[in-house]
């Protein structure tokens, strides 16, 4: 019999790979999209290699209708997980436009083309960046959005916007929108991981790749945020666990359990942990030391957010297993294969 099959588009990037493993581990088969603009061909030889599988890689740009369409002409898949997109949140602010081109142009073709080829089911990776600053902990599905600080959080808001009009006209289209809190960590067998290119931007490959050596000292973003420690909370959730969500998420439409052909998850452990937190708990999990010190705030941060998982655990069956130490385990060990890589 043949295997129920999915698009996955910007699946050489770092969820994207984590959740190509995950679904063939679940038994599906991955045909992978990329146009390698953030990502490295490695990630996909590194998916290769952790499940032994055959796994189509397809060199295309999403928002190039023609090649897509040749994707869709060739391979005969039955849901997309779109991936795909430019994420960095400081440098939206600089080219919004090229934010807004990428993210939406890619999209709308995705959409377009599941039309034009009957292939009804899609997960959007969206963010708990649409809730900004909230007035609540933790943030349900029900916390209103608040208007975006930034480009890139803009097109997440109109993805899902486009998304949710897209299915309430054109039938037999159903999509899942999971808005991820922070990932981090990387494959227990270290061989996909983040692939930060240049300077990290993000927390966890800063702290890595200070503890390796490469950055001098963790500049800690604000000590005097009204939170315990002053600093600012997040809820980081580990990539395999996000990975998995996904894979509940296309097996969740594929069935009958979904009553609304819209649906919008949170993806997180339902816990907020504080930068400074963070950074002892790695020096204590991996016994390195992590040089930091305290630096002004940084534009555009939110205090703090953590999410309420409930509707995901009930409702996708989905739970984040592991814990906040193994993740950091696991952050380290792929920094550590990245330097012997050198
Ligand atoms: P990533 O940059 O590692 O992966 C995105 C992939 O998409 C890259 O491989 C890139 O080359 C590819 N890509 C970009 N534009 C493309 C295009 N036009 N055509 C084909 N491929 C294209 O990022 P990630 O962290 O894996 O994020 C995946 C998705 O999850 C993104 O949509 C991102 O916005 C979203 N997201 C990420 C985070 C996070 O903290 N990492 C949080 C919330 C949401
Ligand atoms: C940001 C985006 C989010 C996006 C995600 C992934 C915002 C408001 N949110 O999340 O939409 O999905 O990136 O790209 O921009 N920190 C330091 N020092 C550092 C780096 C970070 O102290 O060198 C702190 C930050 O101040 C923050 C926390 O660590 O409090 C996490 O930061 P980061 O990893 O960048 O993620 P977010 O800002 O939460």
């Amino acid at each position: 019999m043949k295997k129920p099959s999915v698009l996955v588009s910007g699946g050489a990037g770092y969820i994207g790979s984590h959740t190509a493993v995950e679904l063939i581990a679940a038994g599906y088969d991955v045909v992978i999209v990329d146009n390698l603009s953030n990502s490295d061909i490695a990630a996909v030889e590194g998916v290769r290699r952790i499940t032994g599988a055959e796994i189509p890689f397809v060199e295309v740009d999403c928002c190039d209708r023609t090649a897509l369409r040749r994707v869709f002409e060739t391979y005969d898949f039955d849901s997309v997980i779109h991936f795909a997109a430019s994420k960095a949140v400081g440098e939206s602010v600089q080219k919004p436009l090229e934010y807004y081109t990428n993210n939406l142009t890619s999209f709308m073709n995705i959409i377009a083309l599941m039309r034009e080829f009957g292939r009804h089911n899609i997960v959007f990776s969206s963010s708990c960046t649409v809730y900004g600053e909230p007035d609540k902990q933790p943030v349900t599905e029900q916390t209103p959005r608040k208007p975006a600080t930034s480009p890139y959080g803009n097109t997440k808001q109109m993805c899902e916007d486009i998304l949710r009009d897209s299915i309430a006209a054109y039938e037999g289209l159903k999509g899942i929108a999971l808005r991820y809190f922070n990932p981090i960590g990387a494959h227990p067998s270290a061989q996909i991981g983040e692939l930060p290119r240049g300077v990290p931007q993000n927390l966890v490959p800063y702290i890595t790749q200070t503890a390796a050596g490469v950055r001098e000292c963790l500049s800690v973003f604000g000590d005097d945020y009204p939170t315990a420690d002053g600093s600012c909370i997040r809820d980081y959730i580990d990539v395999t666990d996000l990975a998995r969500a996904h894979v509940a998420a296309i097996g969740r439409m594929a069935g009958d359990k979904n009553k609304e052909r819209y649906e919008i998850f949170n993806v997180g452990t339902g816990r907020g942990v504080s930068v400074l937190e963070l950074v002892t708990r790695f020096e204590q999990v991996n016994g390195v030391k992590v040089n930091h010190k305290i630096a002004p705030r940084r534009e555009g941060d939110i205090i703090a957010i953590w999410a309420d998982p409930t509707l995901a655990n009930e409702e996708l069956g989905w739970q984040a297993t592991r814990t906040l130490d193994e993740t950091l385990a696991s952050a380290w060990a792929w920094e550590k294969h990245l330097r012997d890589m050198e």
